[in-house]
């Protein structure tokens, strides 16, 4: 195993618009068995979290609410800090970008950049919009169709006096340093993705300042300007470790970071804004910044107006804390998007965590209690079958240093649940209740359960870092003392022959699937009622419910000839490619009989191309062509959805039918 080191890890500093759900807690219980994963093998560990708390967003919502914006935050990030606290999340910074100390740190650092010219006042035009809190230039909001790129949402023109950061300065310096430092963005695929996507075709300096809202830090040398709010958001990370302040002992202790983790969509900012930063400073890169993938619903994106309980708190009240990290920390490749299913979830907890795990522990308790009064045998008569189990059992720690080190967090899981597995299957090969029945099976029976136990012990000391009440309840079962828990203590043969085993509750209860799932059809049903009548918990009190479908205005009738002036096609979806600028795109060729066309399509969200290739749709074909994001789309594909567009489903023909046919 490598030597002991301080480590550094954060996560992204969450913006209190909203509660936060599983997606959110998805990031945070990854660093957060990371970071334990180093505390346990020694290392000098600094966990930092937080909320990304000015900007324009927040401002206006706290409008609507009819309070302060301060006040709007407050009881959202203390929302934040019991959320955290439910799911042990063992963070030993929290910043707020409201915190005094980081407020007069980032007017310190926009004040120095501007001194040496790296901050420049000139005028800003753009789109800006809202919701995303992006600004658009001129030529991307006309490739777009005249709304953001990102969302499809409305901009608005803004002309605006600002400070800007020269980026473009930097450019070529970052460039070299990508290149040099392989590892600096992970998963490798992300590297490539910035090169190509934004820092060879060139970077455009920045606007770090804005005058048109208040919630912000100001800049204290110009009044009535406020820090725009990638700078303030990224500075969190050294300012809560002291830079700019009296007291930088935490920074010089931990700075760089070894590894920001954040969500795909950010790792721009932190891989080209804060190294540029960085380096406008005059201080160290971080190690690296890895981008994991989003976890989404069946269908798309997660909201609790959509009804399926995505809700960590009551997801942790239902099935325990320890059943929705490990579900987190399992089930999707750390780096790849994932699905969240109510089904995939009890799958996990029956699978691995009630049969493989649980089942494993309390079968081997019990048959030491029963054939040796509880009492742990030493070890006897070995047998061929010993060997491959002990010798699993011994590698495994340093497959899962490497694997950690890898930040491959599944794979880890996966390699311990190998351990279990090959536990399960030694119960089989030996029939350790046969041993029990005949005087000459004793001897072997002490060997068998020894060898049980012990890899028990070890399992149970490598899933500290993942799962936060299981490892004690295992020791507490297997009568070993917890003390035994550091890493130091995973070598074979731990288990101190003579300890007294306690019989205790079944680790995961199995869940009745079909109860289960009856229960979560009636929840959503009870949820989408909510939602038809009530606000959705992304409204504020004080704003219109969206519009229940029912409650929309038909429109007005029309003649035949009206309809007929539209044509309704069948279309074969022959490829699809995703518009890389563009969040909501897709670009789709179509077959329309013997003619084939391109068409660009909103649907990337509920979408991947590989969804739709070889699917039949309907296309609105005489639809006078627009650009889209710089691709001339030739037509409109279909699509059912519902008020709030969190449903959507492309229309298409019960029966196959060729390509080109008239829908009428
Ligand atoms: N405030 C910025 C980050 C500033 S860091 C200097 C921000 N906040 S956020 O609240 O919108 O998102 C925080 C993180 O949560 C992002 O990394 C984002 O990817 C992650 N997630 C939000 N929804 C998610 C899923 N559905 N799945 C996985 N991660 C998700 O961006």
């Amino acid at each position: 195993m490598s030597e002991k080191k301080t480590f550094y890890i954060t996560t992204p500093i969450y913006y209190p618009s909203a509660s936060l759900h599983i997606g959110h807690a998805y990031s945070t219980v990854a660093t957060d068995a990371i970071a334990r994963y180093h505390r346990q093998r020694g290392d000098e560990t600094f966990f930092l979290t937080g909320s990304d708390e000015h900007g324009q967003k927040i401002e206006r919502k706290a409008k609507a609410a009819g309070v302060t914006p301060q006040e709007y935050v407050d009881p959202i990030v203390a929302g934040f800090k019991e959320l955290w606290k439910l799911l042990d999340i063992s963070y030993d910074g929290f910043i707020r970008t409201t915190d005094e100390h980081h407020v007069k740190a980032v007017q310190k650092m926009f004040k120095k950049l501007y001194d040496q010219g790296d901050i420049y006042k000139s005028k800003y035009t753009g789109h800006y919009c809202t919701p995303c809190e992006s600004f658009w230039l001129d030529r991307q909001i006309e490739d777009a169709g005249g709304v953001c790129p990102d969302c499809g949402g409305p901009v608005e023109l803004v002309e605006e006096e600002s400070y800007f950061f020269r980026l473009s300065k930097y450019a070529d310096r970052l460039i070299q340093y990508i290149k040099d430092n392989p590892t600096f963005i992970q998963p490798n695929s992300r590297t490539n993705e910035m090169l190509q996507n934004f820092l060879l075709p060139g970077l455009e300096d920045l606007c770090v300042s804005r005058t048109s809202f208040t919630w912000g830090i100001p800049v204290d040398f110009d009044g009535r300007h406020v820090v725009y709010v990638w700078l303030d958001a990224l500075s969190n990370y050294i300012t809560a470790l002291g830079w700019g302040s009296d007291d930088d002992s935490l920074y010089k202790k931990f700075w760089p970071a070894d590894v920001h983790i954040v969500g795909k969509e950010i790792v721009r900012f932190h891989t080209i804004i804060w190294p540029i930063m960085l380096m406008a400073l005059g201080e160290p890169l971080p190690k690296q910044v890895f981008g994991h993938g989003w976890l989404v619903l069946d269908g798309g994106k997660m909201s609790k107006s959509k009804g399926n309980v995505v809700d960590p708190v009551q997801l942790c009240a239902r099935y325990g804390v320890d059943a929705i990290r490990y579900f987190l920390l399992r089930e999707v490749p750390f780096g790849s998007d994932g699905t969240f299913s109510n089904e995939a979830l009890i799958a996990r907890i029956n699978t691995d965590l009630a049969n493989d795990l649980g089942n494993l522990l309390s079968r081997t308790v019990a048959m030491i209690d029963k054939y040796f009064a509880g009492r742990l045998p030493a070890p006897s008569v070995t047998a061929e079958e010993d060997a491959a189990l002990i010798a699993l059992a011994s590698e495994l720690p340093a497959k899962v240093d490497a694997l950690m080190n890898e930040l491959h967090i599944p794979d880890a899981l996966a390699e311990i649940w190998k351990l279990v597995c090959a536990c399960n299957k030694y119960i089989d090969v030996t029939a350790p209740w046969t041993l029990a029945k005949s005087e000459a099976g004793q001897e072997r029976l002490k060997t068998v359960l020894y060898n049980l136990a012990e890899s028990l012990r070890i399992v149970a000391i490598l899933l500290i870092p993942f799962l936060t009440s299981t490892p004690a309840n295992m020791f507490s079962q297997l009568g070993t003392a917890p003390a035994q828990s550091a890493l130091a203590a995973v070598a074979w043969g731990g288990s101190v022959p003579g300890s007294q085993v306690h019989k205790g509750d079944s680790l995961f209860p199995r869940i009745d699937v079909e109860a289960e799932l009856a229960y979560f059809g009636a929840e959503a049903d009870k949820a989408k009622t909510a939602a038809e009548s009530t606000p959705t918990a992304e409204t504020t009190p004080t704003a219109p419910a969206k519009a229940a479908h029912s409650e929309e205005q038909a429109p007005a009738e029309i003649e035949y000839d009206d309809f007929a002036k539209i044509d309704l096609r069948l279309a074969k979806v022959v490829a699809a490619e995703e518009i890389k600028k563009s969040k909501k795109l897709l670009k789709l060729t179509v077959e329309v009989g013997a003619e084939t066309r391109t068409v660009v399509s909103g649907i990337k969200q509920w979408y991947t191309p590989d969804d739709l290739v070889g699917k039949t749709v309907v296309l609105v074909a005489n639809l006078k062509p627009v650009t889209l994001c710089g691709v001339e789309s030739h037509g409109m594909i279909l699509c059912a959805s519902d008020a709030a567009d969190e449903n959507l489903s492309a229309l298409t023909t019960l029966a196959p039918m060729e390509s080109g046919l008239k829908v009428r």
